[in-house]
């Protein structure tokens, strides 16, 4: 047994009052669990400390909460590892090492009904029907189940692990920004249709989750949801699934979200490395009119950004001004321009995608993309084999 101060956010809408802070002393194993915490701290000092909870097992979902400040399940997370946390963060910013309070929050990105209880509904449910979250076949169902070869579903069983906990959601730092973003969750549960082979309505699904503003488009590539998911799902890899399928379509998308990667990937397999005075233009209107005038769109789109490229200037965001003017960018030496292409060609060939999860351990992964490279790597072993 030890000894535990936890520190909970707590807020009770019948008293009037704002939220508040509120410490108490637990006494647990270590490999108990902070919902435990919790669960002690209400029934020994405060019952109406509100907290959802019921499987105790991270399997129901239901127990989702920020504990020092990162979004996971209480009931997954030790209070001894949440401690060892805590003095980690303290001691990284010069305080104590030792005896630090394990500081718990509701989730973010949510309204909090009381206490450590937020809405789900109005944030993550809403935002999950949006992605028609069930299966459109098309035709006369068949007499029995359907059939499909096991091979066919293994790409969607990450996105299936999925517990609907709503710590990605309450991670992510778009919907921070942009409160209409459709999500982390809901998304990785649109590729889960998307990917599954029973489904007859992919492209529709990808033409809407593109061209929405608040869409496939909105995510910033930032791994938080990665880092938060508690069951591996990692919700950004499904929405990159579902642009790569997109981008394989050829959807186009008002917001330029395919023509900016398309921006990237061009300008680094051209020049090495990224020349940022060409970005905006490659990601509005690629190409060049005469030597070096930028089309009209990407001129009227360029004005249009000034604002925002003004307000970087200012907060130190964009620090290297000389970068942005065209011509500056230094060449990469020798022929190190040839490797960056030789990658690219090698990538294109050999189309590979990790996926650690379905391939389950890193020495597994790293043995299958060599199996899959060998033959681009040894024409003639492989000629050998097949004699
Ligand atoms: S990677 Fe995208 S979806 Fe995930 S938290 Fe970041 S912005 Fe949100
Ligand atoms: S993707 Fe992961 S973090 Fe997000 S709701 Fe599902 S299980 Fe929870
Ligand atoms: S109580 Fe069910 S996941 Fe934590």
């Amino acid at each position: 047994m030890a000894d535990y101060t936890i520190k909970v956010r707590r807020y009770q809408p019948e008293s009037g009052d704002p939220a508040y802070w509120e410490e108490f002393n637990v006494e647990l194993d270590p490999s108990l669990s902070v919902l435990d915490g919790l669960l002690q701290a209400k029934d020994r000092d405060d019952g109406s400390l509100a907290v959802r909870c019921s499987c105790r097992a991270a399997i129901c979902g239901s127990c989702g909460m920020k504990i020092n400040g990162k979004s996971g399940l209480g009931c997954q997370t030790q209070i001894g590892e949440a401690q060892e946390a805590a003095d980690k963060k303290a001691s990284a910013v010069g305080g104590e090492s030792e005896g630090n309070v394990i500081v718990i929050e509701p989730m973010g990105n949510q309204p909090v009904i009381k206490d450590l209880v937020t809405d789900m509904e109005s944030t993550h449910w809403t935002k999950f029907r949006r992605v028609t979250p069930w299966l459109l076949p098309h035709g006369e169902p068949p007499e029995r189940e359907y059939i499909v070869e096991p091979e066919s579903m293994v790409d969607i069983t990450q996105s299936m692990a999925c517990i609907q906990c709503g710590a990605c959601v309450s991670s992510c730092l778009s919907m921070e920004a942009d409160p209409l973003f459709i999500g982390p969750a809901a998304l990785a549960k649109a590729y889960r249709f998307v990917g599954d082979p029973r489904d007859a309505e992919t492209l529709e699904r990808l033409t809407d989750l593109a061209k929405d503003p608040h869409g496939i488009y909105d995510c910033t590539h930032c791994f938080s949801c990665v880092d938060a998911c508690p069951k591996g799902v990692a919700p950004m890899d499904q929405i990159m699934r579902l642009r790569r399928k997109a981008g394989e379509h050829g959807i186009e998308d008002p917001n330029s979200g395919h023509a900016h990667e398309m921006a990237f990937v061009n300008i680094i397999e051209k020049k090495g490395t990224l020349d940022e005075s060409l970005l905006l233009q490659e990601s509005f209107a690629p190409g060049v009119l005469g030597k070096l005038m930028p089309s009209k769109r990407a001129i009227k789109e360029m004005i249009g950004s000034l604002p925002t490229a003004i307000r970087g200037i200012k907060t130190g965001k964009m620090r290297s001004l000389p970068k942005l003017i065209p011509g500056v960018h230094h060449k990469l030496p020798g022929g190190a321009q040839d490797d960056v292409k030789a990658i690219y060609k090698r990538a294109e060939e050999s189309n590979i995608e990790f996926n650690l999860y379905i391939k389950g351990e890193e020495g597994d992964q790293e043995a299958a993309v060599e199996e899959r490279l060998e033959p681009a790597a040894a024409p003639g072993a492989e000629e050998a084999s097949n004699g």
